[in-house]
């Protein structure tokens, strides 16, 4: 048990942390991560191996981008993952559909789930939207059951805001922030 979620997840199981302070250290170092960087592949690829190093319990962590009217993989930490997803299919494409955050605690139980590895037990989907307007969704995977609450649901929806609201930042917003010319 030497990896970051072992860790975290040991520190929850003794009481150390909660739910919510491990979503606030996440998000600070998501902060911290993509203040200065507007490059949004850039930032979601750090921000997948973040989600995924630090959440404990997960075989899957990362994007789906909105492209041409379906979902197409983008960075991720996990096994191998089916590239193109319909909206409207799967876990990630009923989030994409409806604009809200799906939980699945069984994902034998989801009609349509799309099985990308066999492991994967249990299941979130939070769509990233911009001004109303679906640009992608954050997928999270656990090979444990019911792994997810709706504590998670708010937590990653925080966290997508941010990554979300990182998109738009221009060139001339970081080169204040920067001090740059
Ligand atoms: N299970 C998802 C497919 C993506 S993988 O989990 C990475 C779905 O049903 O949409």
């Amino acid at each position: 048990m030497t990896s970051v979620s072992s860790n975290v997840l040991s520190a929850q199981a003794r009481g150390l942390g909660t739910k919510a302070e491990l979503y606030k250290t996440v998000m600070d170092q998501l902060q911290s991560l993509i203040r200065a960087e507007s490059d949004w592949i850039a930032n979601l690829a750090n921000a997948a191996a973040l989600i995924f190093e630090s959440l404990p319990d997960l075989n899957w962590a990362g994007f789906y981008l909105l492209k041409d009217g379906e979902l197409v993989v983008g960075p991720f930490q996990g096994k191998v993952a089916c590239v193109r997803i319909q909206i409207g299919k799967g876990v990630c494409g009923t989030a994409a559909e409806t604009r809200k955050t799906v939980i699945v605690p069984d994902v034998h139980e989801f009609p349509g789930h799309i099985a990308c590895d066999s492991a994967s037990r249990s299941e979130i989907v939070v769509p990233l939207t911009r001004e109303g307007e679906l640009i992608g969704v954050l997928d999270l995977d656990s090979p444990s059951l019911a792994r997810f609450d709706d504590e998670d649901a708010a937590g990653l929806e925080e966290l997508a805001k941010v990554l979300v609201r990182g998109k738009r930042r221009d060139r001339r917003e970081l080169k204040q922030d920067r001090c740059i010319d």
